[in-house]
């Protein structure tokens, strides 16, 4: 990525800041997975969106203060030894120029940090999520307040980074479109390779196999999150991960994969048959949630809101639940009573970004306070997944038990509408039925 968007969102979010204040955003460490074996790492979202910097160990300051450079970065020192055998590092001399900012060794942290802190007016970070920096930062304002007779000051206040970098982040800049456009589409061939793949017989790991491999193989290395590949009565969990179960013919099998991409997610669903051929209550149950999404999705346009995204999707949902006798009652008082939400158990969607459930606000406000929507605007990029999950035991016919579907597509909202990132995966019956019957090469 280009260098300047990083340094273009600093100063966007230093102009934002009080008088005489600091910004501090700590890098995310390294996971041990067990003994000598380490998780795979992943940048904090904060640091990484203000910095460019895919390191751990390191901090991120800014500020606006005359005393104090704009943007410092504490990184860890070369050292041949340590990266002999476990990775290169850029090293502080070589971050300042790569970076554009000021960066220095993380053995200075602690008087790079005092300096920062003394006579700071506010300090922000993020308060809930960092919480070791948070400690840090309290020891130094103790030592501060023990030497303010020395003429040394405290910062006054310690405030949430989390709203600011959260309605940063919440509008996409183009750089970060062009990302999630082809975090979309290396995603939707994924899916499609693993409908291809898909056969009776076969494990539910080995259509997740699929989709990392191709993910892999356009560049997106890593899943955004774990993929979710549930045959059976196992789609009606919503973040099964196990992925352990034989494929069976006359099965639905739900997919939940997307791929990271320079940090950002995609993240798609798709149900089809195992055998490639939906039966009739299958047909039923997803033309239902289908016909709910494109409710949904034509919702999606500037000035619109997830409360009237959603409002959408029930009327549907509740419609159509009404119609199979699933639901039974009259339309007006089940939608009142948001009786759909027996089988339809989660939200219509999210923010999607540099995590996966987005940073960003929902409300405007605080509920206590009549909280009211936040307003779509160009640049906002969400999901829309409605789903329905009927489990064995449920009050309708057993035809419909342990039958799932979920559809997700990613939104990007534009200035007339919205463009779908995730269309080129297919969701029409047809259209799958015909995909799931032209198989795969490599059978
Ligand atoms: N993949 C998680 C979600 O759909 O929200
Ligand atoms: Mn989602
Ligand atoms: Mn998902």
């Amino acid at each position: 990525m280009n260098n300047s968007v990083f340094v273009q969102r600093r100063a966007q979010l230093i102009a934002t800041l009080q008088p005489d204040s600091v910004v501090l955003i700590s890098a995310a460490t390294e996971q041990s997975r067990s003994r000598d074996t380490g998780y795979p790492f992943r940048q904090h979202s904060d640091f990484w969106y203000y910095s460019g910097f895919n390191e751990p160990d390191a901090l991120l300051i800014l500020s606006n203060r005359a005393n104090l450079p704009a943007a410092q970065l504490l990184c860890r020192e070369k050292d041949p030894a340590q990266e002999v055998w476990h990775g290169r590092r850029l090293g502080p001399q070589a971050a300042s120029e790569a970076l554009q900012l000021q960066a220095t060794a993380l053995s200075e942290q602690s008087t790079i940090l005092k300096q920062s802190l003394d006579g700071s007016s506010a300090v922000y970070l993020n308060l809930t999520e960092q919480t070791d920096l948070l400690a840090q930062i309290t020891v130094q304002m103790q030592d501060l307040k023990q030497r303010e007779k020395r003429g040394e000051r405290a910062p006054l206040q310690l405030i949430d980074l989390a709203p600011l970098s959260g309605a940063q982040r919440l509008v996409k800049d183009d750089s970060e479109i062009a990302i999630m456009r082809q975090a979309g589409e290396i995603s939707a061939q994924a899916h499609i390779r693993a409908m291809q793949y898909c056969r009776p017989g076969r494990f539910e790991y080995q259509l997740e196999a699929e989709i990392l491999h191709h993910f892999a193989l356009n560049g997106a290395r890593y899943p955004a999150y774990n993929s979710i590949v549930g045959s059976g009565n196992n789609g009606c969990i919503l973040h099964y991960t196990e992925n352990s179960s034989l494929l069976a013919a006359g099965d639905l099998v739900l997919i939940d994969a997307g791929c990271e991409l320079y940090g950002y997610a995609a993240d798609i669903s798709r149900t089809f048959p195992v055998s490639g051929k939906f039966s009739d209550e299958q047909a039923a149950l997803y033309q239902l949630v289908l016909d709910a999404q494109y409710a949904a999705c034509n919702a999606v346009k500037p000035g619109s809101d997830f409360a009237a995204v959603t409002a959408a999707a029930e009327h549907v949902l509740t419609e159509g639940l009404l119609g199979l006798g699933i639901l039974q009652g009259e339309l007006s008082q089940l939608i009142a009573d948001k009786a759909c939400k027996q089988y339809f158990i989660h939200g219509i969607g999210h923010w999607l970004g540099l995590d996966v459930h987005d940073v960003g606000a929902y409300k405007v406000n605080n509920a206590s306070q009549n909280g009211s929507e936040q307003p779509f605007v160009p640049g906002m990029v969400l999901t829309i997944e409605p789903g329905l999950y009927i489990p064995a035991g449920s009050p309708t016919e057993r035809r419909w038990w342990d039958l799932a579907v979920r559809i997700e597509d990613n939104l990007l909202l534009t200035a007339d509408g919205h463009e779908n990132l995730t269309t080129a995966v297919p969701k029409e019956i047809d259209a799958i039925e015909q995909l799931m019957a032209t198989g795969n090469a490599r059978d």
